[in-house]
Formats: C-alpha cells, structure tokens, sequence
C-alpha cells in the first residue's frame, strides 16, 4: 500500500500508518517543517520537506513515489495539512480551501479508481454486510476548516468519490471549524468528469452531516 500524508510534521500520521503496514507499504510525507528526529527512519518512509503548493515540491514528491514504489499511483491521500489559524474565519477558511483543492487535485492525479462494489446476495434474497458502498476503500481523508465554501467542497468530492463523510474526532474542540472530509470510493478522473456536474450523487451514496 502507497500513502501519501500531506501535512505530515511533526510524524504521529506517519507513525500511525508505519504501525499500520508493519513495513509492507510505502509512505511518503510532506510538511513545510521538518519531522521529529527518528520518524522517517523506516525503511518504507520518506520524507520531502517543503510548500506542497509549489508545482517544484510536487515533483520532488512524485521522484520520491517512483523511487520507493517504481510508481507514482498511490492508494492513500491523507492531508492534515492547515495554516496556523488567525481567529478570523474568512481568512483561515480560504487558507484551508486552498490546501484542501491542491490536496484533491493530487489525490484526483495520483489515485486508482475503486469499481463499485458488487452486490452480494444471500440465497435468501438479502444483502450481506459487504454489499454496496458500505465495502468502499477510504481513499482520501482532508483536514478542512469549515466556512461558507464547504459545500461547494464537498460537492467537489462527491463528483469523485462514491462516499463522502464529515467526520469530527473527540480530539479535535467542539468549538473549531475543523473537520475531516473522510472519502471512499474513487470514481476515476474520466468518469467522474464525464458525469454531469449537475448529477447529484444517489443519497445513500452520500453520507454527510451538519459541519458546525
Ligand atoms: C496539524 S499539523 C500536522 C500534524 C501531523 N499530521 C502529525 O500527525 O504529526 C499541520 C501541518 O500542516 C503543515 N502545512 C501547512 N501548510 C502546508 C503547506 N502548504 N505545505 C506543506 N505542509 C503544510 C504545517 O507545517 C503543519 O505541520
């Protein structure tokens, strides 16, 4: 398995994911800081350190994912990656958007597309468990501070993921705007842009709750 953590210092995600993968996978991290001594140890971590929003960056990250996995195809898109906040949420809000967009734009370059589930059916007629989108793969989860562009955000992820989730931790304030877009099921570039902008996703597809 290929990660990708953006926003990676100082490394608990990265330590997350080696323990994980016990060494099977690969992860590659990127943070405009450095990471804490030791965490890039492993042999499956590499770590580029630098402004993920600047097209140079990028490159030295795709080198890194072609020097570990011969690839630059990636299964895992996490970004926790957020400007330090300023109380004014205008601001903070349109700082989150921007790292959020790059976020998609490299996970909607470099991930591989999920085909729907199948469905499974018992021999009494009934679906099990693993059928339908509840089977999805998680693909990309994105730190997003909320703010009236939310929902054209989210709007943004449905048209590429068959599973989009707001997921707010018990660690993150009830009070802070941050939140995870928690997506599954990866349409395709291709598919997802053939699909007509207006089509909004079937209902069960989309799993979403109230962002504040
Ligand atoms: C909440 S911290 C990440 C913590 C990390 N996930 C961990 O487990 O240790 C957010 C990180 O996003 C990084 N960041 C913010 N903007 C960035 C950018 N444009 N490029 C790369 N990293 C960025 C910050 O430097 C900061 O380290």
């Amino acid at each position: 398995m290929v990660v990708v953590d953006l926003g990676a210092a100082p490394g608990g995600w990265i330590q997350a994911a080696d323990s994980v993968l016990r060494g099977s996978g690969t992860i590659v991290g990127v943070d405009l800081l450095k990471l804490q001594q030791g965490v890039a140890d492993g042999e499956g971590v590499q770590f580029v350190q630098g402004n993920f929003l600047d097209p140079k960056v990028q490159a030295r990250l795709k080198e890194a994912l072609l020097d570990m996995s011969g690839d630059t195809k990636v299964d895992l898109v996490l970004s926790d990656m957020m400007a330090n906040t300023s109380g004014n949420n205008t601001r903070d809000g349109a700082l989150s958007l921007e790292l959020c967009e790059a976020a998609l734009a490299f996970a909607v370059q470099h991930l591989s597309p999920i085909r729907r589930a199948t469905k499974v059916v018992t021999p009494s007629g009934r679906p099990t468990a693993a059928e339908g989108s509840k089977s999805l793969p998680i693909q990309f989860i994105v730190k997003h501070f909320a703010s009236e562009s939310t929902e054209a955000f989210r709007k943004d992820l449905a048209r590429y993921f068959r599973q989009v989730k707001w997921v707010k931790p018990p660690s993150s304030r009830k009070d802070s705007r941050e939140g995870f877009f928690v997506c599954a099921g990866f349409k395709g570039k291709q598919s997802a842009e053939t699909e007509s902008a207006e089509q909004a996703p079937a209902q069960d597809d989309l799993e979403s709750s109230v962002f504040f």
